[in-house]
């Protein structure tokens, strides 16, 4: 199978300076807070599972890291406008403060979905998002992330975590296909 071209709209450099920047940011903020147990970073996976390696390797503060696999999207790259969450499966995170971090917020349904999930569940002491991309103009659930590196426009971005049908999630920069 001869492999597909993809352009780079985001280089490894690119992404290594926003990732240093929004942990950071990240470090700054939270330890303004009075913080007694390890933050709880919860990567949604598939698609974070690059940014979550990398960023997580920058925070200075005690965390413990959690997974759920959860998404709003079938195999195509519309919206199906339905949850799949067939890995929700949490320890008790109550009154613990909590840092979800995603690929990218695209309609909101995921995050929007998550965040209800977490505060219904946990009643946590602080919920915030940490995203790699954020869509502005494509939002239909009012959400916004507390850490964002790219705002994107309304095209499909592939690499470093993200795919189309499962693939390029391995290339370690993010780009559009040819
Ligand atoms: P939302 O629930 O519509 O915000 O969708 C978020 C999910 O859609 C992400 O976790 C991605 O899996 C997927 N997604 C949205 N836009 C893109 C993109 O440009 N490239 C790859 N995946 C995307
Ligand atoms: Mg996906």
């Amino acid at each position: 199978m001869k492999a597909k071209k993809i352009k780079v709209v985001y280089s490894e450099l690119k992404i290594k300076k926003a990732v240093s920047s929004l942990a950071k940011k990240i470090n700054n903020d939270y330890s303004k807070k009075k913080i007694t147990k390890p933050i709880v970073v919860i990567s949604v996976l598939k698609g974070a599972f690059m940014f979550t390696s990398d960023l997580i390797k920058r925070i200075e503060h005690p965390l413990q890291i959690e997974f759920v696999r959860i998404s709003s999207y079938g195999s195509k790259e519309v919206s199906s406008g339905k949850i799949d969450a067939p890995m929700l499966t949490l320890p008790d995170l109550s009154g613990r403060d909590i840092l979800i971090i995603e690929d990218i917020i695209d309609s909101g349904r995921t995050i929007g979905f998550l965040k209800e999930y977490i505060v219904t569940q946990y009643k946590p002491k602080s919920l915030r998002v940490a995203c790699l991309l954020n869509k502005d103009e494509r939002r239909e659930v009012n959400v916004k992330a507390d850490y964002v590196g790219f705002n994107v426009g309304n095209y499909f971005l592939v690499g470093y975590g993200l795919d189309t049908a499962e693939k390029f999630r391995h290339l370690p920069f993010l780009g559009v296909e040819l």
